[in-house]
């Protein structure tokens, strides 16, 4: 099995932003879990050089622009090093083999009659390297650079016959439902097709900066026709035809939502026109903001990747990216919000379960956990997540396919707080017991970390080597070595915290003006905020995972998100409901999945529960006061499933919880016993 996976070859007029980043640690997760299922992957990205901007930055810094492009070539591989972005090959638009393909396609579409000459009057952004339809300027701008002027330009020009393409076009996306996706863009690119298609300007006159068309000294290609070129040009188009009939077409190219249109309506006809066949899909993903804004550097919006690296290191920011954004929609990037993730995903969270487990083998079974009977209730949630991760990973749902993973993560650490093995340690009858507590909880760490082997490649290593991995990590495969294993002895490694709790000051308002440097932030390097499991007998009762106790509540918490059950005051006879009324509450059964306390809300804990549904639902519950959330995972409780989303503290809520508050007291969640499956209806 193969799979060529590509992203958008980028602009190198500036250094490289979050946004690129962005979509660069998006596909190496997408090739990573590739490899990782032993599929033969070849992985491309490179750089877009012959762009007027380029042109013009290389000129405004004194510079030859192909030696500018050459420095821009350091920086961007630089940053790709420094996020852990494994590709395979790195193209460039003025490298001789990019050309070759260029004139290639461009001299098979001229003798197929798709080039034609004529003349080009109209509007066009620099920015963007595109020309703009009169209809869609905003008061005469560009509406995605509006602070800048479009040019217009009258010069002849040869033109790319993309009207003949149209019925293909419809058809093709027709038959391949999959081609682009998610699905909104496919519905958004469909209706322009079906609007009509006009010829498109594919040359540009009088430049000397770009590749001459073969049939036309005069002219260059047009930058968009040029770099489109790069994804069959990587793989031999031109130069190797044997290596071209091995890896083309391309499974996926990975790019953002603004450039969906080239790659699904002007790429495959370019192909078609050619005689070759169009990729097999493309993902349209969303776009990365800063603070809510569109990122622009003029703004002081933009936000460098490095500092991202700079504060916790390549992982954290590869499981940021990957799991706070639904991959296919906008997602947000705050540096508030990265540290409050770091803190509850990976200090809190996973970092402290890894101490936690290893250090208790290491205290009670002096370092080594050995294997006894065949798995207790992990091994059951094991199975569940890693089938959701691979769902998920197979529709690249990215953020699914983690949250599948760290449903482990979060049940190994309720697990363990309610088995409580520096109890059992304490009990020489319960000797057995403890072993099977104990390798329990690193069998299902090592298959949480094998599972994120994909978003963070040296620190999921790194926790396999804690927990007693025998098996090199290059040789790991799935979904082999994401199931439970019943034997095996576990060498483990009591090392330092990986990931220390930080408190640095929250950044305000200010941050947007500073954008692109990183807050100074002090990393506490103590770990005496860590629950350390080692003190655990000593201060019963038995530690909640940090996750609960080290965030600390500053905000006041919105209204709850709970249903007290049992309304205090009667109700006056007028504002009795028909039956039909209730009938349209639908109340059903959930399974608690996970649960993690809500940043800064004293009462807000944030659900992920099964409701028989494809996926797990996230319900945001005002139940705090009366629970930790380690206590919660496993519950059978009733939802109303049918409440419209609702955001509490930026997290959308899919529900409510029903709980009884005893006046004065903590809520108390209703309950339902296991013989009831979630998702079955309550009347
Ligand atoms: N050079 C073209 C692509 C040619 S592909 C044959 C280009 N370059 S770019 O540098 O402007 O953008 C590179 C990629 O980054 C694009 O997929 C673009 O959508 C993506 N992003 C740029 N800004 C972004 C965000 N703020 N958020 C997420 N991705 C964004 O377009």
């Amino acid at each position: 099995m193969r799979f060529y996976l590509t992203t958008a070859i980028d602009y190198v007029n500036g250094r490289p932003h979050l946004g690129q980043a962005y979509e660069k640690v998006a596909a190496d997760v997408i090739a990573r879990y590739q490899r990782l299922c032993a599929v033969d992957t070849f992985f491309l990205m490179g750089n877009d050089e012959h762009s007027q901007n380029v042109y013009k930055k290389a000129r405004e810094a004194g510079l030859d622009p192909l030696a500018y492009c050459d420095e821009m070539e350091q920086v961007f591989r630089d940053r790709w090093a420094e996020l852990n972005v494994s590709y395979d090959d790195f193209i460039r638009t003025t490298q001789p083999r990019h050309r070759a393909a260029v004139q290639k396609l461009a001299q098979r579409s001229f003798d197929a009659g798709d080039i034609y000459e004529g003349t080009y009057e109209g509007w066009y952004c620099v920015s963007c390297e595109a020309f703009k339809p009169e209809k869609d300027l905003v008061d005469g701008k560009c509406p995605i650079h509006p602070t800048l002027t479009p040019e217009w330009i009258k010069e002849t020009n040869f033109f790319f016959r993309l009207s003949k393409y149209q019925d293909r076009l419809l058809k093709h996306f027709e038959q391949h439902p999959e081609f682009l996706q998610p699905d909104v863009r496919r519905n958004e690119i469909l209706r322009m097709i079906e609007g009509g298609l006009e010829d498109i300007s594919m040359s540009r006159e009088g430049q000397a900066w770009g590749i001459p068309l073969p049939f036309s000294a005069g002219n260059v290609v047009y930058v968009w026709f040029d770099a489109l070129i790069n994804y069959i040009a990587a793989v031999g188009y031109g130069t190797d035809d044997e290596r071209f009939a091995q890896w083309w077409p391309a499974n996926l190219h990975v790019i953002g939502k603004d450039i969906t249109r080239f790659h699904t309506v002007v790429w495959p006809a370019m192909l078609w026109s050619a005689g070759i066949e169009a990729p097999r899909q493309v993902f349209g993903h969303g776009w990365i903001n800063y603070g809510g804004q569109r990122m622009s550097k003029t703004l002081g919006t933009s936000v460098e990747p490095g500092d991202l690296v700079a504060k916790f290191g390549p992982d954290p920011a590869r499981l940021y990216l990957t799991k706070e954004i639904a991959f296919g929609n906008d997602g947000d990037f705050t540096w508030e919000r990265y540290e409050e993730r770091y803190n509850a995903d990976l200090a809190n969270n996973l970092g402290n379960l890894v101490s936690r487990v290893t250090s208790m083998v290491q205290k009670y079974r002096g370092s080594v956990a050995r294997p006894a009977g065949d798995g207790g209730p992990l091994a059951a949630v094991v199975a569940g997540a890693s089938g959701r991760y691979h769902a998920a990973m197979g529709r690249f749902a990215l953020h699914e396919g983690v949250a599948a993973a760290y449903d482990i993560i979060t049940a190994t650490n309720g697990f363990v707080a309610e088995t409580a093995p520096w109890a059992l340690a304490k009990d020489p009858s319960a000797a057995g017991r403890l072993d099977a507590v104990l390798f329990e909880a690193a069998e299902a760490v090592r298959v949480a970390a094998t599972l994120l082997l994909p978003v963070m490649p040296a620190s999921a290593a790194e926790i396999l080597r804690r927990v007693g991995e025998t098996r090199p990590v290059a040789d790991l495969r799935l979904p082999r070595d994401g199931q439970w294993r019943t034997g095996g002895e576990r060498h483990v490694a009591a090392d330092p915290p990986l990931w220390p709790r930080t408190d640095s000051p929250t950044p305000g308002p200010a941050a947007v003006t500073l954008a692109g440097q990183a807050p100074s932030v002090r990393i506490e390097k103590s770990i005496s905020k860590e629950i350390r499991v080692s003190d655990a007998p000593t201060n019963p009762p038995a530690p909640a995972p940090a996750a609960t106790q080290a965030i600390p509540a500053t905000a006041a918490a919105p209204a709850p998100a709970a249903v007290p059950a049992a309304t205090p005051a009667p109700a006056p006879a007028d504002s009795r409901i028909a039956i039909d009324d209730f009938m349209r509450v639908e109340l059903k059964a959930a399974l608690i999945l996970s649960a993690e306390a809500v940043p800064k809300s004293k009462k807000l804990i944030q659900l992920s529960v099964d409701v028989g549904e494809p996926a797990p639902r996230t319900i945001v519950a005002g139940i705090a006061e009366g629970y930790q959330p380690a206590d919660l995972v496993g519950k059978r409780i009733v939802i109303v499933a049918n409440l419209k989303p609702a955001k509490l503290m930026g997290i959308e809520s899919n529900g409510m919880v029903l709980a009884a508050s005893p006046e004065g007291g903590a809520p108390i969640l209703v309950a339902v016993d296991e013989r009831i499956a979630p998702g079955t209806r309550v009347r």
